[in-house]
């Protein structure tokens, strides 16, 4: 896993949608893994910014997001549909029927979940997948004890994450107890990952994720099986790595080939 640690969040948004924008670029029909919460919110600025200036089209690209509350319809303005809505695809010229996300309403969620991961694998895959990391170690929201051969599927979510969610709802009792989300192993079969994290309440579960065994105890360990997987943090997330030292190290003397974000697409 490349560890690259940034004086902040913002240049470590900054540099995750400079990225994408790259892979965009080099292949306009790109299909984007899109995550929620508070990590991204910057990276969303950053490529909506990026598109308002006309430097990268959004019109061919297709997206699916890695996961939805169930029981909330789309226009909820708890849902991670409309937290999409507002936050990105309102500002960038994604076609609506290139955009999917799980549906929390889905009657059949099994047979849902199965459409996902065939709908997945019609658009060729996912070339990127944006992850941010939970406090307890989730990714998509797997939570801790998810099998890391996991596909699209019903979760329940740990009363920590309820907890850590409960800000964006009026009161913890409201926070859906089930999700639909990607599993571990559909998030792996991502070209390229890239994590994103800040702030000193992911410091531990950042180290854990990197530099921990690979265990279904901290799901986002399982990233560390896969081939290209970039990890941006800043100092706060940071703080608990070990090897911080060696990981700015390789970033300082990374070759110039490397450092264009061209170089880094999958
Ligand atoms: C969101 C998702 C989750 C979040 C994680 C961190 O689509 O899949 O894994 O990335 O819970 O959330 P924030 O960014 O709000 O700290």
């Amino acid at each position: 896993m490349e560890v690259i640690i940034t004086p902040s969040a913002g240049e470590a948004s900054a540099e995750a949608a400079r990225i994408v924008a790259a892979l965009i670029r080099a292949k306009p029909r790109a299909v984007l893994g899109l995550a929620t919460g508070s990590t991204p919110l910057g990276f969303y600025d950053a490529l909506a910014e990026m598109h308002a200036r006309g430097e990268v089209d959004f019109s061919q690209v297709t997206t699916f997001n890695l996961d939805e509350y169930t029981g909330l319809a789309p226009d909820h303005p708890r849902s991670y549909a409309r937290f999409m809505q507002e936050h990105f695809f309102s500002r960038v010229n994604i076609a609506p029927g290139r955009i999917h996300i799980p549906d929390g309403l889905a009657r059949d969620i099994p047979a849902h979940c199965e459409a996902y991961e065939a709908a997945i694998r019609e658009a060729g895959g996912i070339d990127v997948q944006l992850l941010g990391i939970g406090s307890d170690g989730h990714i998509g929201f797997n939570e801790p004890s998810s099998s890391l051969g996991s596909r699209t599927r019903l979760k329940t979510l740990t009363e920590r994450t309820i907890r850590d969610n409960a800000r964006f709802f009026a009161s913890p009792e409201e926070v859906p107890r089930h999700v639909i989300t990607m599993g571990v192993r559909t998030i792996l079969d991502a070209r390229r990952c890239l994590v994103l994290a800040f702030g000193d309440a992911k410091a531990a579960a950042v180290a854990a994720m990197a530099e921990g065994p690979v265990t279904a105890d901290v799901p986002a360990s399982a990233l560390q099986l896969h081939a290209s997987c970039a990890l941006l943090v800043d100092e706060e997330a940071a703080a608990r790595l070990k090897r911080a030292e060696y990981y700015r190290w390789v970033y300082a003397n990374k070759p110039a080939w490397q450092r264009t974000p061209q170089a880094q697409r999958p």
